[in-house]
């Protein structure tokens, strides 16, 4: 039994795999991978949270850009390093199970089902205060009770958010009649969504106070950190580019490349916005704002501006939740096919050539947990969900650099084993700071993913039927 936990698949395995029967089209070159990245990382976390992030580091909040950054960096590279590798659906929890056994591979997978139902659900619900404030522009107002998840706005009695609910279920109807529309669709909204935010930067920087900047860091090195593990968020969503492994057209090439490219671009418009905003507003006006780019260039006197902001974000949060939702059933699609999750979630839709099945499981799933729980609690457990798996992805490289050494890699890590390890301490690091109720949240997570997978996945396993 001890040994079983730790079969693994052999790479060349994997691959035969994927190329067997259940097949997904081939489509993706390394611009749409790119694409798919950015659609995934700029979002809730840059439109939103920033407010947040702000009154805990204060001006400073553009260190903790940085610092989450240099730990996504690390953790890319290694990303990288697997996805050249390994060109299967499924991302980190494919790799794990080819280097780290079937058991840490399915502790993976779950903790990205984690990562990406929390993250979808999230910005659903960033999405949706947006929506609402764009709406209530033009005049209209959706009924109390359903603007927002039960809890969310103190001293206002909501039960479900309404428009977090109806986005999401768009999203899976259109990713499931197709990747090839989905990424033209995609592929406009990004552009889209980087004009606005160079918008934001080319109207704002001359309306940047340096005066504003000081004191740069008036909660300390401590307030950095902790916001650095809030703003983490902005940054997830790159390795869902390793999740399309299949659909690549020359996945060793360009898996590593829109990884790294999507991440670079991504660090440089937080860092520029988030100084920018700073500059612009003193830190405390950020109190509760829900919209804090948009403050900005209102503080400034743009209100049109802010108002093509607004737009912009609503879209930009729209390709966040399609690259989301598309990883997330992906993981789903290759746990079901090893038989770690039923069978059913793996076949594939003959004329959309989608798996239609697990894409309306996790879109249901995903709409409905936005609707009723508030987005502070969404985003941190996304987070820690995403920061065990890097955790875990960085092992795994070291482990495989020992065990199989001898592997083609496309792409390598530099400076083995000393990134690896950076990767793992920043983002060990960054977990230290999450609150407690998350770490509850996140032990209880696993609890069920361990019955789940001794009760059910185990004997299940495709590999345990050899
Ligand atoms: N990084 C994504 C966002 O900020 C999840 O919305």
């Amino acid at each position: 039994m001890a040994m079983s936990l730790f079969r693994t698949k052999s790479i060349e395995e994997l691959i035969r795999t994927a190329n067997e029967g259940r097949t997904l089209k081939k489509t993706l070159r390394t611009w749409d991978l790119t694409m798919l990245g950015i659609g995934a990382i700029i979002g809730t976390g840059i439109f939103v949270l920033t407010g947040e992030a702000a009154l805990t580091a204060g001006p400073a909040l553009v260190i903790s850009f940085l610092l989450s950054g240099v730990a996504c960096a690390f953790a890319a590279l290694c990303y990288a390093e697997f996805a050249s590798l390994v060109p299967v659906s499924g991302s980190v929890y494919t790799y794990s199970y080819a280097t780290l056994g079937e058991f840490i591979a399915w502790l993976i997978g779950w903790d990205m089902i984690l990562e990406y139902a929390l993250a979808t659900s999230a910005v659903s619900a960033g999405w949706s205060g947006y929506a609402q404030s764009l709406l209530k522009g033009f005049g209209v107002e959706i009924p109390t009770a359903f603007q927002a998840a039960p809890g969310a706005i103190s001293g206002v009695t909501t039960y479900f958010n309404l428009p977090a609910f109806l986005i999401v279920i768009a999203v899976t109807t259109l990713l499931s009649v197709g990747i090839k529309e989905s990424t033209r669709v995609n592929n406009i909204m990004v552009v889209i969504k980087v004009a606005v935010v160079l918008l934001f930067i080319a109207v704002g920087v001359s309306y940047v106070r340096p005066v504003n900047w000081q004191p740069f860091m008036p909660f300390g090195w401590k307030g950095v950190v902790e916001a650095a593990a809030l703003v983490f968020f902005a940054y997830i969503g790159f390795d869902a580019v390793a999740s399309a492994a299949e659909e690549a057209r020359d996945p060793r090439r360009d898996l590593p490349r829109g990884i790294i490219y999507s991440l670079l671009v991504c660090t440089l418009l937080y860092v520029v916005v988030s100084s920018v905003m700073t500059g612009i507003v003193e830190y405390p006006q950020f109190e509760g704002v829900a919209h804090p780019v948009s403050l900005a260039l209102q503080v400034a006197g743009q209100d049109w501006v802010a108002g093509f902001i607004d737009l912009g974000a609503i879209l930009g949060m729209t390709t966040v939740l399609i690259v989301m939702t598309y990883g997330q059933t992906r993981i789903f699609f290759a746990m079901s096919r090893d038989g770690l999750l039923p069978k059913m979630f793996s076949s594939v839709h003959p004329k959309f050539q989608t798996p239609v099945r697990s894409t309306w499981l996790v879109g249901i799933i995903s709409s409905l947990v936005g609707g009723f729980i508030p987005l502070g609690q969404l985003a941190e457990l996304a987070n820690i969900g995403t920061l065990s798996a890097f955790t875990l992805v960085s092992v795994a490289v070291l482990v495989l650099r020992k065990t199989q050494p001898d592997l083609p890699r496309v792409f390598s890590v530099p400076g083995v084993p000393y990134v690896p390890l950076l990767s793992i301490l920043f983002c060990l690091t960054l977990m230290t700071q999450l609150a407690a109720m998350t770490w509850y949240a996140f032990i209880i997570w696993i609890g069920i993913g361990l019955l789940v997978y001794f009760l059910y996945s185990r004997h299940h396993s495709v590999l345990h039927e050899k």
